[in-house]
């Protein structure tokens, strides 16, 4: 375990952007991280990259989490609690779930990032959230390097929500996660459009069928980073009262919503970006996906700050056509 000296993130992100660590350092094993930890508290966690914006280096050590490693409990009943380690890959540790016939995380299958940051924004895709499945996780806290167990409702999950991006946001480092999963009868979830689209003639789906076709939809929809640099979702869906849909649907009848409580209303990000003729448009290197407007894209050297000017632009411009704010799902670092 060495400390590296003005190390290049450009690998480590996946906007790819090429911002500096002036110290960098990869931990393999809980032991290095907590050597690391008993030195310097003032540390900038990083897993997978994949929900970041960086705009500036980094002064603070980087503290790269590589730890890996899959346990099973088996508790003989319908259910498995299967635990990995925070440095394991997200949809490798996906794949493995199905060639082991456990169900539950199929749908949020080729999500980029690392499992240890899976319960921070609460990943979610085609109609399942990672909390769904999620039984417990460890964590150490920094500032006194002792670990401690977060249970499902202290996570406060809500949606790409968690206690660890309010207030425990930079306090705790995730070192394993436990899910809970289905050995037989799995509850398959294919109601979501596109899921069915893919499965049409498919009356039975298995759980390595759901995947395959979110899969699909994942790679004819959203860019492959280690093509085109991107951090999915840049903005989340927002949320709005019946009163303000109203108002929008007299004046734009085919607005696409979700009703999500008796007041409350969402609507796809991605659509208001689209109407305001964002979708595909480039500015530099920084741009907006062809496929699907939610995503911002590096097509080789932009600057997070760069990036950044694109996304505020959308934002004010959605705001002035639709008054809505749009609130930003990435971490801008
Ligand atoms: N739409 C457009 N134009 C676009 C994109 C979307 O009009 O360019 C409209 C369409 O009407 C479409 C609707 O938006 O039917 C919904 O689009 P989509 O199914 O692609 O989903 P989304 O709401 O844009 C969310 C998640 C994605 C997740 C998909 C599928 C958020 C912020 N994003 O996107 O998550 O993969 O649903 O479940 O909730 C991510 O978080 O990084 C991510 C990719």
């Amino acid at each position: 375990m060495n400390i590296l000296k003005n190390i290049s993130l450009k690998p480590y992100n996946t906007f790819g952007i090429n911002a500096y660590a002036k110290r960098f350092v990869s931990v393999s094993s809980l032991k290095e991280l907590k050597t690391v930890l008993a030195k310097e508290k003032d540390v900038f966690l990083l897993s997978g990259g994949s929900n970041i914006l960086l705009t500036n280096d980094i002064d603070k050590l980087v503290l790269h989490i590589n730890t890996k490693g899959i346990i099973v409990n088996d508790t003989n009943t319908n259910d498995v609690f299967v635990t990995a380690e925070a440095g394991e890959n997200w949809h490798e540790f996906v794949l493995w779930c199905i060639s082991q016939n456990y169900g539950g995380l199929e749908n949020l299958s080729l999500i980029p990032g690392k499992v240890g940051t899976s319960p921070i924004q609460n990943i979610g895709a085609y109609g399942v959230e990672m909390k769904d499945t999620f039984h417990q996780l460890t964590a150490l806290e920094i500032s006194t390097g002792k670990q401690r167990v977060f249970t499902k409702k202290d996570c406060l999950f809500g949606y790409r929500n968690s206690i660890f991006k309010n207030e425990l946001k930079g306090k705790f480092i995730i070192t394993s996660v436990t899910f809970k999963l289905s050995k037989k009868n799995h509850t398959i979830n294919d109601s979501y459009g596109a899921i069915k689209n893919v499965l049409h003639h498919n009356t039975h789906p298995t759980i390595k069928d759901v995947s395959d076709a979110v899969i699909s939809i994942r790679k004819s929809k959203l860019p492959n980073p280690e093509e085109i640099g991107n951090s999915g979702s840049f903005f989340k869906n927002p949320v709005i009262d019946f009163k303000q849909f109203d108002a929008l649907q007299k004046k734009y009848p085919q607005i696409p919503s979700y009703k999500i409580s008796s007041t409350e209303i969402k609507i796809p990000a991605g659509w208001l970006i689209e109407q305001c003729g964002f979708k595909g448009k480039r500015f530099g290197d920084a741009g907006v996906h062809n496929k699907q407007a939610l995503v911002l894209v590096n097509y080789e050297n932009a600057s997070g700050k760069e990036i950044l000017k694109v996304a505020d632009t959308i934002k004010d411009t959605v705001k002035n056509k639709f008054g809505i704010v749009l609130e930003v799902e990435v971490n801008i670092i």
